[in-house]
């Protein structure tokens, strides 16, 4: 396509200019933003000057994002690569005929949203008990999608949470178990094993261990047990009885899961009525997908500056950064969202990507990260695009000064980033410092920032259960938008398979059930020195 050449072209003939110039035209904050109700996504603090925003408009209509959404909303085949409709948003949806195969999923979906606001009900008014009682905590047991979402939203919402303790269980490394487990009161712990296909080794591992600690504590030991999954066949032979499980179809990928059955230990945390809340928001964010004009669009805005930055600009990683603790997990929630999704190498068509497929992507809360890996944002050799996330009030200790010193450093590392700090005014400082010379040079030089580093940030006024819902939401469809763009299937994951295969054939040899031969020599010797001890 042209416009990719042009955009290219773009990219490389603004690559010195300073961002902080574009300012100097009136009101560039205004053109470089787009909201909905009250979150406000600024991408002002970016090289996209006027003509580069129509060009990233028009390779968005040009890649014919507008008919794929559509499709994707209308429960069509999009996932090509698995013959599967891709329709985590009729989850959300509280109205309407969503066809799939010539049949409405949509009471199929109401259907168990009730059965799962019933159940938590049960559990949370203390009509379902242990064995010992009122269940007092809730183990869920899943592994990336069936995790990293509940995981993410459970400690989000913590501010709302009035329903038992949520713990989550997800690596196969005995530890993660032990240590959930180890403490808790087992006949009063529901345990939910959440895993989309029922096979995930790491699942099934921890959900045996699980089962086998509560044979040891109470006398039934599935009695309180739960699973999570579209594999209903295979939850009843672990031994979970079909009142227990909740469903859900193969259209509803592993990480966008969050809004369905999976999210049931985020409804006990914080009840059916928040859990709706964050419904409510995503479709919200959905019906603004739909409808706003791409200009005002926030995901398709949001897909065509992380576009400009990894595929036109070159930057091969994008730092997440939420300045709301309670956001702790999103930057690993996004990176399974965006790195699962979008990191393929072949196109739709076959062809192979001539393109980046998208950034490493990483974070953590800030302000921790600004006394951990900032300098190399700062003053490393790479740029590296940040996104920061912040909201007017807090959910703890709300305007206080802690609230006014996270927003403060917020914004105060956007206009660092952006504005840097010159030599000339790094030697005023050392003049100031005494220094004089040789030396006044030497040490000016390492005060310098260079600045001219992009981010974009995205505000809203506080984290509720409705926020954080559009939150996700935004990141879910930005992420479409960039693999229409890219030309790649969004919702496979072939890239996952090679390893677990694999591993499934290393174990019988580390149990020294089966000879080593045939495997590289790297792999041998690293087996040795494990089978030794
Ligand atoms: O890592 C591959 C993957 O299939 C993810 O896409 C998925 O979220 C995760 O494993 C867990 O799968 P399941 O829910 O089937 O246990």
């Amino acid at each position: 396509m042209e416009i990719w050449k042009t955009l290219g072209e773009k990219a490389e003939a603004v690559k010195q200019r300073r961002i902080a110039e574009l300012f100097e035209k009136d009101n560039r904050p205004a053109g470089f933003s787009a909201s909905l109700d009250e979150m406000m996504l600024d991408f002002s603090k970016t090289n996209i000057d006027d003509e580069t925003l129509s060009l990233l408009l028009s390779l968005a209509r040009e890649s014919g994002v507008a008919a794929r959404r559509d499709a994707m909303f209308a429960g069509e085949k999009i996932n090509e690569t698995e013959g599967r409709a891709v329709l985590h948003t009729a989850l959300r949806r509280r109205e309407g005929v969503v066809m799939v195969d010539g049949v409405d999923v949509m009471p199929g979906v109401h259907r168990t949203l009730e059965r799962m606001e019933a159940f938590a009900d049960a559990v949370r008014s203390g009509a379902f008990t242990g064995q010992g009682g009122r269940i007092t905590d809730v183990v869920n047991i899943g592994i990336g999608g069936s995790d990293l979402g509940p995981a993410m939203a459970v400690q989000a919402l913590a501010s709302y949470a009035d329903g038992p303790r949520c713990h989550f269980v997800s690596n196969v490394d005995g530890a993660h178990i032990m240590q959930a487990m180890r403490g808790l009161d087992l006949s009063t712990t529901l345990v939910i094993v959440a895993s989309k296909t029922f096979t995930t080794i790491e699942t099934m591992t921890n959900a045996e261990t699980a089962r086998a600690m509560m044979a040891e504590a109470v006398d039934d030991p599935v009695a309180q047990f739960v699973a999570l999954s579209s594999a209903v066949e295979k939850t009843g032979a672990f031994g979970i009885p079909a009142e227990r499980v909740f469903g859900f179809e193969d259209w509803v990928g592993g990480r966008y899961s969050m809004w369905g059955p999976i999210g049931l230990s985020i409804m006990i945390a914080v009840g059916p009525e928040n859990f709706r809340a964050v419904l409510r928001g995503a479709e919200a964010m959905d019906r603004h997908f739909c409808s706003a004009p791409f200009a005002e669009n926030l995901p398709v805005l949001l897909a065509l500056v992380g576009l400009w930055h990894n595929q036109f600009c070159g930057y091969p990683t994008r730092a997440v950064l939420p300045y709301d603790q309670q956001l702790a997990r999103l930057p690993a929630y996004l990176q399974q969202l965006e790195m699962e999704s979008n990191g393929k190498r072949v196109a739709m068509d076959g062809s192979d990507l001539t393109v980046p497929s998208g950034p490493v992507v990483w974070g953590e809360p800030g302000t921790n990260g600004q006394h951990a890996f900032y300098q190399l944002i700062h003053q490393g050799p790479s740029v590296v695009p940040c996104e920061f996330l912040v909201a007017a009030e807090g959910n703890e200790l709300g305007r206080s000064r802690h609230h006014l010193l996270l927003v403060a450093n917020c914004l105060a590392q956007s206009k660092a980033l952006m504005q840097g700090r010159s030599l000339t005014v790094a030697r005023e400082m050392m003049t100031r410092a005494g220094l004089s010379g040789e030396e006044l040079e030497r040490q000016a030089r390492h005060r310098v920032f260079p600045g001219n580093r992009p981010s974009t940030t995205l505000v809203y006024p506080k984290l509720t259960p409705e926020m954080l819902g559009r939150i996700v939401a935004l990141y879910e469809h930005r992420v479409f938008v960039e693999g229409v763009i890219l030309g790649i299937n969004s919702f496979d994951q072939w890239g996952v398979e090679l390893g677990k295969e694999l591993a499934k054939s290393l174990e019988p040899v580390l149990a020294g059930d089966k000879s080593d031969e045939g495997l590289d020599g790297s792999t041998r010797h690293l087996l040795a020195y494990l089978r030794a001890r």
